[in-house]
């Protein structure tokens, strides 16, 4: 089965068609993050404006590069929700266009099960029930995977998410939008051990997170070396920072993983690609006895393959919807 599946939640438009769930066949992208960074963060109306007019061309890229024509699509997905409203709609309008054009099915996907679902066209053999790690730009999710389209979530951020905070600590230390990767590189370059930064937990809810005095500390630490003329260590900021909020990240996964007694866990989302989190999560893995799956860079930040994947999977579960479906801003992952 072959699906045309649409992304455009964010600052990336993406279209592709995937095979079966786990094949892609195609993966048009064409990323606003050079527009949004003159502004230091995305700017919604610009974001929306430039799916509309990049998703026609894109769509006709992914179409010919997979080889396909109109007969060869069996359905339609698209990322409904969570995401900025005005650039969901965008992918979302357009999606519905194509699947009453052309005739067929249209499979609502939610963005964050299409983050996890990357892993299935990275893993071939990987099947649900696992443990997924979902940390993106604008959700920070511990989530048990029971099966394809039975997701329930264990712990989340009470605030910001961990790519949220990325980006925000990237921009005071003068690094350019998307922070992630810049902050990455520069917290590669230091041991750290120089900051000491405000650690969360939430009365009660243990596999729950929150990463705004995180964000805070690194912006007033770095406000108040201007303001004295003090010297900032960035790199070894950086590398505090990224500890810290590894240390947040992987041992509540670790406990989740021993609540549901998995031996299988994934990563899944933008924050997925960074190199410090990825080495720690490897290492308690290794420890817990546990497999780990982590997604090729490419396959972490946002991509329509992940859409189609998740796509086959909610079309076998019968999920599919009509041409009054809407858009959301937010949506729990099990809804
Ligand atoms: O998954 P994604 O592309 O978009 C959302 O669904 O939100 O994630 C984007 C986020 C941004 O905050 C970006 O700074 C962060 O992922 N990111 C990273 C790295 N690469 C991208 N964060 C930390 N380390 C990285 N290497």
């Amino acid at each position: 089965m072959k699906i045309l599946a649409f992304e455009s939640s964010c600052d990336e438009t993406a279209v592709a068609v995937v095979e079966d769930g786990r094949q892609i066949l195609s993966d048009a992208i064409a990323s606003q993050a050079d527009m949004h960074a003159l502004y230091g963060g995305v700017v919604p109306e610009i974001a929306s404006r430039k799916h509309v007019e990049v998703i026609a061309a894109l769509t006709e890229q992914a179409l010919n590069d997979a080889g396909c024509g109109k007969d060869d699509i069996d359905a339609v997905a698209v990322t409904y929700a969570p995401g900025l409203i005005g650039a969901v709609l965008v992918g979302l309008s357009f999606a519905k266009s194509v699947a009453y054009a052309w005739g067929k099915p249209l499979i609502p996907v939610h963005h964050v099960r299409g983050h996890i679902a990357a892993n299935y066209l990275a893993f071939p053999e990987l099947e649900p029930p696992f443990l997924a790690l979902a940390i993106s730009g604008g959700n920070t999710l511990i989530v048990d995977v029971r099966d394809y389209t039975d997701l329930k979530i264990l712990g989340a951020t009470r605030d910001d998410a961990a790519g949220e905070c990325f980006d925000k600590a990237a921009r005071v230390l003068g690094l350019p939008y998307p922070g992630g990767k810049p902050m990455d590189e520069l917290a590669q370059q230091s041991q750290g051990g120089v900051y000491t930064l405000p650690r969360a937990h939430v009365d009660g809810a243990e596999l729950d997170m929150s990463f705004s005095g995180l964000k805070t500390a690194v912006v007033n630490l770095s406000h108040h070396a201007e303001q004295t003329g003090e010297a900032l260590d960035r790199a070894a900021l950086a590398r505090d920072f990224t500890n810290a909020v590894s240390g947040e990240l992987v041992p509540r996964a670790m406990k989740a993983l021993a609540q549901t007694g998995y031996k299988t866990m994934c990563a899944a989302g933008g924050v997925a690609a960074n190199s410090i989190i990825r080495a720690d999560l490897e290492a308690a893995c290794k420890k817990a006895d546990c497999q780990l799956y982590l997604p090729p860079l490419r396959l972490c930040g946002d991509n329509g393959s992940m859409i189609g994947a998740q796509g086959y999977y909610e079309f076998l579960a019968g999920h599919t919807a009509d041409m009054a479906l809407n858009a959301f801003a937010t949506r729990d992952i099990d809804a």
